[in-house]
């Protein structure tokens, strides 16, 4: 049952930014917003601490990673997702879209085969019995350049709500691997293949791409419109890229890798998101352009964990340093992807919206988590 309280004396994050006061969460709900520092009876005293809303991820690989924590080892669905929800929750996560990967080739050496649609059913059923602490929503990640992208898709209909659907095209030499040194490096580090290998790798890539890429883009939103999802695109590099994702209606862009890319986005009205590990570790590991840089020329609107779901609020405090403004920087992991996919009701402090909420302090540049609460449930 959600809980009736009222944290006080706390670091309010509002819409319209700061204030020193309380909030009451009942019956799932914000229900009353007060200035002051006082603390009423039987109010929690935050002692100054920040309280905001619950943090909004629209882009994580981390329930893959639960599933397949080795590259040769399946964990069951139903504890991945157990471990996976209660780690998000423990992170101040409490709306996750989840990436699932549609769209596989069996001419490609990996052992991956599709997966999405018996998880995405493990997953609604869960969310339907209510036994997890945040709440879940699909992301089908679509590899465009791969034999089994619409099959996969096909499988999917509204009644599975699904989210979001983002464009992928991860063939070497363009977009996030425009520079194949650093896919060369990943690669090779992470399945262990030689030189002759790695080219072969690059070379079967390429000849999916010839043979795909036309043929499934306009499929794949086809799809993701009989969905009703938000569509996104994905390491969009030049403005040619950002006229097409325009075209199909795309809403969010994940991790352009340009500036220039960026630039046209904002000028096209889509939502630019960028990577929190690439904000902390001071830029991208595929050596696109940095998260810091596109918050310093103002065109970074949404964080997103990305591979490393505690990295959220961390990059968000980052964030507020680099622009002298925590409750801006807040709203690019609540107010801000809440709006990129439709929610209306959660990713602000006010009246009426669900009681998903955080509490926590700042040391040392670090935000230290005291309490996360999930539609007026204590989660974290
Ligand atoms: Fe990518």
């Amino acid at each position: 049952m959600p809980e009736t309280l009222t944290l006080a004396n706390a670091r309010l994050m509002l819409p319209e930014g700061e204030m020193r006061g309380a909030v009451t969460l009942e019956g799932g709900q914000i229900t009353q917003l007060r200035t002051g520092a006082s603390v009423p009876t039987g109010a929690i005293d935050c002692a100054g601490d920040v309280v905001a809303p619950g943090l909004i991820e629209l882009h994580t690989d981390n329930l893959e990673r639960h599933i397949q924590p080795r590259p040769t080892v399946d964990w069951p669905h139903g504890p991945a997702i157990l471990a996976h929800d209660a780690e998000l929750a423990g992170a101040g996560i409490t709306t996750v879209f989840d990436a699932m990967r549609v769209g596989f080739s069996p001419s490609l050496k990996s052992r991956h085969t599709p997966y999405a649609r018996g998880l995405a059913a493990e997953l609604l059923a869960m969310r339907d019995r209510q036994v997890l602490k945040i709440s879940h929503f699909l992301h089908l990640r679509a590899e465009i350049c791969s034999e089994s992208v619409i099959d996969e898709m096909a499988e999917f209909g509204a009644e599975d709500r699904v989210g979001l659907v983002s464009l992928m095209d991860h063939t070497p030499g363009q977009r996030q691997f425009r520079d194949l040194d650093k896919l060369k490096a990943y690669v090779m580090g992470k399945n262990n293949l030689n030189e002759a290998e790695f080219a072969e790798h690059v070379a079967r890539l390429v000849a999916l791409q010839d043979r795909f890429a036309d043929l499934h883009e306009a499929d794949v939103v086809a799809h993701a419109r009989r969905y009703g999802a938000v569509l996104a695109s994905h390491d969009d590099t030049t403005r040619d890229h950002v006229t097409v994702s325009a075209r199909h209606g795309v809403a969010l862009a994940e991790f352009p890798t340009t500036l220039e890319a960026a630039q046209a986005c904002r000028e096209a009205g889509i939502a630019v998101m960028m990577g929190a590990p690439n904000l902390i570790r001071g830029g991208s590991h595929s050596g696109n352009v940095a998260a810091a840089e596109l918050a310093e020329s103002d065109l970074l609107d949404i964080l997103s964990s990305d591979y490393v779901p505690a990295a959220l609020l961390f990059s968000a405090v980052q964030l507020g340093e680099i622009w002298g403004d925590l409750p801006r920087a807040l709203r690019t992991v609540t107010q801000a992807p809440a709006k990129a996919v439709g929610l209306s009701d959660r990713g602000l402090l006010a009246v009426g919206q669900r009681a998903d909420v955080i509490r926590f302090g700042v040391e040392d540049g670090m935000p230290i988590l005291r309490g996360v609460w999930s539609s007026g449930i204590r989660v974290g």
